[in-house]
């Protein structure tokens, strides 16, 4: 599966990512500007991206511990999610999404 990442300085990637890893797993792996502090454990929100809204539907929504994670970041917007909350499938393929600054 592909997907599609506009880092904080616009810049798009094409990355490929294989089903059952975690988004901010494949964004981490290929070198993106991402910190993801605490590896995955739901607690730093340092892993913080925007899904394009034409994705929401099939990422879904963020679980209550997620939307508390984010409630602490400044730059959080209706369609942000913590990358390591989501688990890529191939129903996910050509999934696009952009890094918040507050990943960096
Ligand atoms: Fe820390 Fe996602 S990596 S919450």
């Amino acid at each position: 599966m592909i997907i599609h990442v506009t880092d904080q300085s616009g810049e798009n990637h094409e990355l490929e990512g294989l089903e059952g890893w975690r988004v901010m797993e494949v964004i981490r792996d290929w070198g993106l500007n991402i910190k993801a502090e605490c590896g995955g454990a739901l607690s730093c929100a340092t892993c913080h991206v925007y899904v394009d809204k034409d994705w929401m539907e099939v990422v879904g929504a963020p679980s209550d511990e997620e939307e508390d994670m984010l409630d602490s970041v400044g730059d959080v917007r209706s369609n942000s999610r913590l990358s390591c909350q989501i688990l890529c499938s191939d129903a996910m393929d050509g999934l696009k999404l952009t890094l918040a600054p507050s990943a960096a």
